[in-house]
């Protein structure tokens, strides 16, 4: 709608790990294959973080910093930034301030927002809130985990799957009918029992027993995810286009979270919409968890057009799940 303040991507840039583990180094791990690993979940290697002494912040202050040089941005223009992590640095203090820190934005402040893979979805349609009532113009908003830190590289039903990355855009005030126009985000905590890390929070603190039991890695029940991830992200994307009284014809562009390729595929189907225009990385990075949206926004941000429909969906622990709908702005 023109004249009315959207808050809207106006840059995006990624950071992942130069680090590759393939479907062939998980062979020599666990007992996997290539062709498993393939054709269940698209997914050929992922990026693993091993720098030394480096983590989540470091991940996202690569990303930031190549997102303000390509806008143009100063470091003491950021009025706030928001980090979509599972796997911040420290449990306290939080990611978004270590980052702020590390890029020197002096003046702004931050807070983390843990959904898992929907932590990017709710840090968006967060910080496009303080765009749009015109309390900040310049809000960053990162998406970004270091899975590796938290997998089991002897349990074949998770190794296989995620991945290290972080991914940032810049959100800024527009008038001309582009930016962040609809979302529907959703949650149902009673889904925690299905896509959990058991301990290291208040439930069950770190111990030695812990640590022997192994609940200090990603656990989940993939068949019941995978379910209601489908599920999640085919009625939020339905929710949307009823709101906005659009069709799927509407609709330039899907991008959805890299979970499995099968499940991207299979929302495609339910909306009948042409997969030549959902985006796709899985096979390169896997499930990077809050970094696969904009990820993914950034290696398409040269076949998108200003003005394109696009919707975001994502679905991750909790559970929860959602969807944005967005005009492109460049
Ligand atoms: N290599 C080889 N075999 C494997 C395997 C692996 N890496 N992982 C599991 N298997 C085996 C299982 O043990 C099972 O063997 P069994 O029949 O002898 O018991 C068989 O393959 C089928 O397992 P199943 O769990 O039914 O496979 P699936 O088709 O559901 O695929 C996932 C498993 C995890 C890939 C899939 O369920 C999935 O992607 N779920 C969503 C997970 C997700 O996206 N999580 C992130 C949060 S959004």
């Amino acid at each position: 709608m023109p004249n009315k303040i959207h808050a809207a991507i106006t840059g995006v840039h990624g950071w992942v790990p130069e680090d590759r583990l393939t479907n062939f180094d998980l062979e020599k791990m666990v007992d996997t294959n290539d062709e498993w690993i393939t054709s269940r979940t698209g997914i050929r290697e992922r990026r693993i973080l091993k720098t030394p002494g480096w983590a989540t912040s470091d991940m996202c202050t690569e990303a930031v910093k190549g997102l303000l040089e390509k806008t143009g941005t100063k470091p003491g223009e950021i009025d706030m930034l928001i980090v979509g992590t599972i796997t911040g640095d420290m449990v306290f203090p939080d990611t978004a301030n270590t980052v702020c820190d590390k890029i020197g934005a002096k003046n702004a402040f931050g807070y983390d927002i843990n959904a898992a893979c929907s932590g990017f979805l709710y840090a968006l349609a967060t910080g496009a809130q303080f765009v749009q009532t015109e309390t900040y113009s310049k809000v960053v908003v990162v998406g970004a985990d270091m899975m590796s830190s938290i997998i089991d590289y002897t349990d074949r039903n998770t190794c296989v799957i995620f991945g290290d990355g972080a991914a940032a855009v810049l959100l800024e005030p527009r008038k001309d009918g582009t930016g962040i126009t609809d979302f529907v985000l959703r949650g149902d905590g009673s889904g925690r029992e299905f896509l959990h890390m058991k301990a290291g929070g208040s439930l069950h603190p770190p111990s030695a027993e812990t640590v022997a039991a192994r609940e200090h890695y990603a656990w989940q029940d993939g068949k019941r995810v995978f379910v209601h991830a489908v599920r999640g992200m085919t009625s939020t994307v339905e929710s949307l286009l009823r709101r906005n009284k659009m069709t799927i014809e509407d609709v330039n562009w899907i991008v959805p979270h890299q979970a499995n390729m099968r499940i991207i595929t299979s929302v495609a189907e339910h909306l009948e919409f042409p997969m030549e225009r959902v985006t796709i990385n899985i096979s390169k990075y896997g499930n990077t968890t809050a970094a696969t949206l904009p990820l993914c926004l950034w290696e398409y941000e040269d076949r998108f057009k200003k003005g394109d429909n696009i919707i975001l969906t994502a679905f991750g622990g909790g559970f929860t799940w959602g969807s944005i709908y967005l005009v492109w702005a460049y």
